[in-house]
């Protein structure tokens, strides 16, 4: 069955960062538009109820539509994962074929089932008997440089039921280094009948459009050029309507970067969200003057509410020097 996909636009998933308050922030600041895909969640660990990963999983509270990915290496693990997330609220499962870690890589899973298509379709067959929902694939180029088999690796997606597929134009051994291959998404999108997403390195609106001539792909995933920057989504979407786009002000920044930490706190607590909220402040302050010195500052504060008073006047002097 070919599948229509909705989004033009996917947020990538990365582990430890596209949770549930960065897809909240998306979802405000980028709009409808945007598709999402969880942070990926171990078979293993969520069929033995692993509380942490449970959570990662279940999806019901967000007012929009979440594929969950799946990672791991046995087919029996995944038919019951499927069967747990569709309780949990997911509109898609997407299988993770293309992770570079090398602990899960050992174990069995993610890049390296690149390099045994048979066991890659059994993981794909199994998911799709166990749910009436679309099952997606993200993978790679290949496993290394002379291994590249993403066309071959596609057509087997295809045939064993998967209803679209995402391409990352890298091998695993490029890790996230290099250049994303479009040549082979092209490729790919020339040899299968379902969609295709294309991955790597569309970093703004531009690329996007660019994608989209040069490899014919349905949809685009942005992963590293959202962090931080929410907008760029946006920017993308009107982009490819030929609508304008407004620049963002730094108060639009400030505002968003506290929302931001703040539902943070709200998901995992204060002592957690002010943890993670490092690597936001450096993201979304990237581009902004002194950013340097305010993120060694930040770094070293301990207390939440401390942390969110830091912000504020940091933002302050930002946002009186925008205004001269
Ligand atoms: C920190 C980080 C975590 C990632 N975690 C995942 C993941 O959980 N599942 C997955 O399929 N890809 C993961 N990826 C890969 C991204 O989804 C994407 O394929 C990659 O970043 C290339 O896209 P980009 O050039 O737009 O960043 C991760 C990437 C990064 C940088």
């Amino acid at each position: 069955m070919n599948m229509v996909l909705k989004n033009k636009i996917f947020l990538a998933p990365m582990a430890g960062i596209t949770d549930a308050p960065m897809r909240r922030i998306v979802y405000e600041e980028a709009g409808a538009d945007i598709g999402f895909v969880s942070e990926m969640v171990a078979v293993n660990a969520i069929s033995y109820k692993n509380a942490k990963t449970y959570r990662i999983a279940d999806v019901r509270d967000e007012p929009y539509p979440v594929i969950v990915q799946l990672m791991g290496s046995d087919p029996v693990l995944f038919e019951n994962a499927a069967k747990l997330v569709v309780d949990l609220g997911a509109c898609g499962i997407d299988i993770n074929m293309g992770c570079p870690v090398r602990k899960i890589i050992s174990a069995g899973a993610g890049s390296v089932l690149m390099t045994d298509e048979k066991k890659a379709s059994q993981i794909i067959e199994a998911t799709v008997r166990a749910t009436a929902l679309p099952v997606s694939v993200k993978f790679r180029k290949g496993f290394d440089n002379e291994n590249v088999n993403a066309v071959s690796f596609a057509k087997m997606c295809e045939n064993s039921g998967a209803s679209f597929i995402t391409v990352h134009g890298r091998t695993k051994t490029q890790g996230y280094s290099g250049t994303a291959d479009w040549d082979i998404i092209q490729a790919v999108k020339e040899s299968v009948k379902i969609p295709v997403v294309g991955n790597g390195d569309v970093a703004t609106p531009q690329d996007a459009q660019k994608m989209f001539n040069q490899t014919g792909v349905d949809a685009v995933m942005v992963g590293r050029a959202a962090l931080g920057n929410p907008w760029v989504l946006k920017d993308m979407s009107l982009f490819l309507k030929h609508e304008p786009s407004a620049p963002v002000s730094i108060k639009k920044i400030y505002q968003t970067l506290l929302r931001h930490v703040q539902y943070l706190k709200d998901y995992y607590g204060a002592k957690i969200a002010l943890g993670l909220s490092r690597k936001y402040v450096c993201w979304y302050c990237k581009k902004l003057f002194d950013a340097k010195k305010f993120r060694e500052k930040y770094m070293k504060i301990t207390d939440f509410d401390f942390a969110l008073k830091e912000i504020e006047s940091y933002f302050q002097t930002q946002i009186s020097g925008e205004i001269k």
